[in-house]
């Protein structure tokens, strides 16, 4: 653990061990191996990379991480066993973190051993690390229900035997931020190695604990990102950092910037998508629509904005909606080129209220339609690409193909993809021919039935993100859900090519 000064805290990451236990959660090597290069990147301290004895897919795995020449301490998991232990060291980690029960019920239902042989199996294991020079974290599993004398004793038993850090697991994610700060001062006043905490957040308040360790003296966090692992999951990275850098003025080695790309590699790779309304990473994170943030957001970012969204790799959103005010839709316009006077303004906000009124999410797209039906010719509809012809094959042992011709700049262009369906397929079609030009990724996607039956009409809402991370939506209307599904994917193209091409302007 690196002890750059009293204020460093060390950040163990566990989303390649803990956050691919998380249920439906299963990485290639090559997955594992592109998120360990990015957590590498990030500058977390410990990469725990897996455990080798579970499967030669994951022991080949963890060899290819340890290969890879990261600057990350690599580690790999290991109970209290031989056979455990034999396999981490087979794939040239730097650490080991072996780990044995300690609570009754556990030792009791879980491992069926009595304390004694925990203890000593503790000794064993450590010791059996230390001999073959590596770096070796020791964990009571299921510490925070442990007996405490006993807790004492196998961590002091675990010092003893050559552990460099000792961590205390709240595997079951009991603690509250009060007795996880009373359990790690008890420890530390017995253990002279560096104390680490790892906590699980089965009532939401992993991230609370972990810092609460930390004021009680813990210098590692063991996390993952997005919060990912068993049950509820773990602390989320992005969190405890941004906390510890912010509140608790802490140091540690990650470049806060790169937090959202890493955010957002793991999601796509686990296929565990991010709640809007998470804090970091979250769509929303970032995004203000009523009127009075918008308008404080604007004039002073602090008004509404504890982190700066640039610090983590993120771009400001003011959102059109019922509770926006007229700031907020005029810095919208802005950003759009479009600058509507003082009647004008007041009308386009109360058209986005109506519309907000009856329920309806109001994309960039209904901003500006609006607009420009308030505006008349001032707002030209300036459209870079358009869509000329589509035809869709889909069938039983047919594999879903689509073909587009889009006019883009002026030129036309004809390509074909296959898909998981024919959406899927015209959507990628899309995409690819407009890639040199607006590089965007699907960030989500909704169909409705506008009208009952079967020639019910289909309504599509797209929303996309650049590369810079600035996210616009769009919508569009038609029976045949393919057509719909890439009118909103070309407007929402033609939005952010439009925003993008103002912003340059404007800079
Ligand atoms: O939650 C837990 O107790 C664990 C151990 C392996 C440390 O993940
Ligand atoms: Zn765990």
């Amino acid at each position: 653990m690196k002890s750059k000064n009293v204020k460093y805290v060390s950040i163990f990451d566990t989303t390649l061990r803990d956050g691919e236990q998380t249920p439906g959660v299963s990485l290639t090597t090559e997955e594992k191996l592109e998120i360990a290069r990015q957590l590498d990147r990030l500058g977390v301290d410990v990469i725990e990379a897996g455990t080798p004895i579970s499967s030669e897919g994951e022991k080949r795995a963890v060899r290819e991480i340890t290969k890879a020449g990261l600057n990350a301490e690599i580690c790999a998991l290991a109970r209290t066993t031989r056979v455990d232990v034999d396999a981490a060291i087979a794939c040239d980690v730097g650490s080991v973190h072996t780990f044995i029960s300690t609570s009754d019920v556990q030792m009791k239902h879980a491992v069926n051993m009595t304390p004694e042989q925990v203890l000593s199996a503790t000794i064993d294991s450590v010791e059996y690390i230390k001999d073959h020079g590596l770096i070796c974290e020791f964990s009571p599993m299921d510490a925070t229900r442990t007996e405490i004398n006993f807790l004492k004793r196998v961590c002091k038993a675990a010092e003893e035997a050559g552990a460099d850090r000792i961590n205390i697991p709240d595997t079951v994610g009991i603690m509250t931020p009060v007795t996880m700060r009373k359990l790690i001062e008890d420890v530390k006043s017995v253990v002279g190695v560096p104390i680490s905490v790892h906590c699980h957040n089965d009532f939401g308040m992993a991230v609370a604990n972990s810092l609460a360790g930390v004021e009680a003296g813990a210098s590692q966090i063991h996390v993952t990102v997005n919060g990912l692992g068993e049950r509820a999951g773990n602390a989320a990275l992005e969190e405890v950092v941004m906390a510890l850098h912010l509140i608790y003025n802490r140091k540690t080695g990650i470049n806060t910037k790169l937090l959202y790309d890493t955010s957002r590699l793991v999601a796509k790779l686990t296929g565990v998508m991010i709640q809007p309304n998470k804090a970091i990473v979250g769509e929303n994170a970032f995004a203000h629509e009523s009127g009075i943030h918008t308008r404080g957001v604007t004039v002073v970012p602090l008004t509404f904005e504890p982190i700066k969204p640039e610090l983590v790799g993120r771009k400001r959103k003011l959102v059109a909606g019922k509770l926006s005010g007229t700031s907020g839709i005029k810095a919208e316009l802005k950003e759009a080129g479009i600058y509507p006077n003082k009647d004008q303004l007041g009308e386009i906000v109360r058209r986005v209220k109506e519309l907000g009124d009856k329920g309806k999410t109001v994309t960039d797209a209904d901003l500006l339609a609006i607009t420009r039906s308030v505006m008349g010719k001032v707002v030209k509809e300036k459209r870079i690409v358009d869509l000329t012809d589509l035809a869709v094959v889909t069938g039983i042992r047919v594999i879903p193909t689509a073909s587009v011709r889009l006019v883009l700049d002026g030129k036309e262009y004809v390509t074909s993809e296959t898909g998981l369906g024919p959406v899927d397929a015209a959507i990628k079609a899309v995409q690819k021919l407009t890639a040199d030009l607006a590089e965007v990724r699907l960030k989500e996607y909704r169909i409705e039935a506008t009208t009952g039956g079967s020639d019910a009409m289909g309504e599509v809402i797209i929303k996309v993100e650049d590369r810079d991370g600035n996210v616009v939506s769009a919508r569009a209307t038609h029976e045949d859900i393919v057509m719909a599904s890439v009118e909103a994917m070309i407007n929402a193209i033609n939005k952010s090519l439009l925003k993008r091409r103002n912003r340059d302007k404007q800079a």
